[in-house]
């Protein structure tokens, strides 16, 4: 331990995840810059944690750096480097080709790769001599998602004074699938480090119960666990853990304002201006990723167009995709079929100066991102398996005005609470059309009435509230 930190530099609060909340950046012309990092996990703790103030360990993106600590606003940023190959074996292997794809019904096929693995190993241990440096005495640690499930007791043997929460962000796979893994007996191992494991769904939580009994023989709880409560438990040596369902939202009155201002209501109709004022926008936000069910959503505006269901003039489709995982090979595929499909509809539907489908392989920022939800009519959301999904909810507290509607999958986390959506099962193409037609042609009072009740939802349990339940299960000091 550094003198420094002994010196008080540690924090009470500590959040660990694999990405830091910025992203280092090194333009074209050598110079170094933070980005913001991509996807749902930070994108629903970082307000949470810039409102409490703490620390967050995390990887900075890039391999083969060495920042030292700073101050990003109150939030103190610790970095912890990676080297290319670990990049390679723990991060793009071990976590994106291995534990994403399993975690996610198999939609591709998982590779089980022991030189992987080690490397997974050897990095959950540096991220835990981190977390165990900045941690102060009696410190709350909460360590997030797949890429760290070994974290929690690699930890806990580490510093034992420490309360230790985990949160998995993705899914909890069927037992079924679980067992495919050969490591699995430490993985789950590794989740009991923790005093409170925390799942979006119940479902989740009941089979890593499941997994506690069958794989390493521990007494836990049979009942059904409940969403914020009834919490199952088991005994690990002396201690009790806690495990539960804690659905993940948004910072949704930050997104509520922003979508008011004049300047993101001016956006929005500039953006329909400049797609040539089609009667309906329809939206896709995802980062490319397979499990977003893209692709499907894709086919489905393509048969639409085919039957004449739909009129190439009358409808436009933005997709804004951020690229994500680019060199693991499950990511290059589905980059290529997609990109070939925008080009087919395009090439047999669109006029000059008109494409059907505007495909933007970009990150955007939060005020043009709030600019396209409200210029939405349908925003479409279609994953063959996703933990929660944020954007739907960003959609609906986006829309103050009532207006839009939202077709939503129902293997989506999300789908339990927004059950005023279109729901749907991607894997029926023919669903998927008539609920993008019955959306496209929508009643605006009934519109208004499904928003209404979205809404109340959303607005009601945000982020917030969300860690506020988990931190309260955990018994975390400071939490009311
Ligand atoms: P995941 O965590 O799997 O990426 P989520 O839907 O839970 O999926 O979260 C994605 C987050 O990334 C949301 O906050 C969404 O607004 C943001 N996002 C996705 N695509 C883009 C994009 N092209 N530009 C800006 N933000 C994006
Ligand atoms: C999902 C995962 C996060 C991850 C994010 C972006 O939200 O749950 O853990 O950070 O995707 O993916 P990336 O691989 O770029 O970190």
């Amino acid at each position: 331990m550094s003198d420094q930190k002994e010196n008080g530099n540690q924090a009470d609060f500590v959040v660990v995840a694999n990405r830091l909340p910025v992203d280092l950046e090194r333009t074209a012309e050598g110079e170094r810059r933070w980005t913001a990092s991509p996807g749902g996990l930070v994108s629903a703790l970082e307000p949470f944690l810039r409102s409490r103030k703490g620390a967050w360990v995390g990887w900075p993106g890039v391999p083969d750096v060495d920042v030292e600590e700073f101050d990003d606003d109150g939030l103190v940023l610790h970095p912890v480097s990676l080297s290319a190959d670990e990049v390679r074996d723990y991060y793009e292997g071990f976590s994106n080709a291995t534990l994403w794809p399993l975690y996610h019904d198999v939609v591709e096929r998982p590779v089980f790769d022991r030189a992987w693995w080690n490397s997974y190993v050897k990095v959950n241990r540096r991220f835990a001599q981190a977390s165990a440096e900045v941690a102060a005495p009696g410190a709350t640690v909460w360590i997030q998602d797949y890429q760290l499930q070994l974290v929690p007791a690699m930890l806990r043997e580490l510093r034992p004074d420490l309360r230790i929460g985990f949160f998995l962000h993705i899914p909890f796979p069927p037992v079924e699938l679980f067992m495919q893994m050969p490591w699995r007996a430490a993985i789950i191992r590794g989740l009991t480090g923790a005093d409170l494991v925390g799942f979006h769904r119940p479902g989740g939580a009941q089979n890593f119960l499941w997994l506690c009994r069958q794989l390493i023989g521990l007494e836990s709880t049979r009942g059904a666990v409940g969403v914020r409560s009834r919490p199952g438990t088991m005994q690990v040596g002396d201690r009790t853990v806690r495990v539960g369902a804690f659905p993940i939202s948004i910072d949704a009155a930050g997104l509520d304002s922003l979508a008011r201002t004049k300047g993101v209501q001016e956006r929005a109709a500039q953006l329909r201006r400049d797609l040539g004022n089609p009667k309906t926008v329809l939206l896709g936000v995802d980062r490319l990723d397979y499990t977003k069910g893209i692709d499907l959503r894709l086919q489905a505006l393509h048969e639409l167009l085919h039957e004449g269901r739909l009129q190439p003039d009358d409808v436009t489709f933005v997709q804004l995709a951020t690229p994500s995982r680019e060199r693991v090979e499950h990511y290059q595929r589905m980059r290529g079929e997609i990109e070939q499909m925008v080009g087919r509809i395009n090439g047999e539907f669109s006029r000059v100066g008109h494409p059907v489908v505007h495909y933007l392989h970009q990150s955007v920022d939060r005020t043009e991102l709030a600019g396209f939800f409200s210029a939405a009519d349908v925003m479409v959301v279609t994953p063959l398996r996703d933990g929660m999904n944020l954007v739907c909810k960003e959609y609906v507290a986006a829309r103050h005005d009532l207006g839009g509607a939202l077709v939503l999958s129902e293997f989506a986390g999300a789908a339990a609470e927004l059950s005023s959506a279109f729901l749907v099962n991607p894997h029926d193409l023919d669903g998927v059309k008539d609920a993008l037609v019955a959306a496209i042609t929508l009643d605006p009072a009934e519109g208004r009435r499904r928003m209404r009740a979205m809404r109340r939802q959303v607005l009601t349990h945000d982020v917030d509230r969300w860690a506020r339940s988990f931190l309260q299960a955990l018994g975390a000091e400071g939490v009311d």
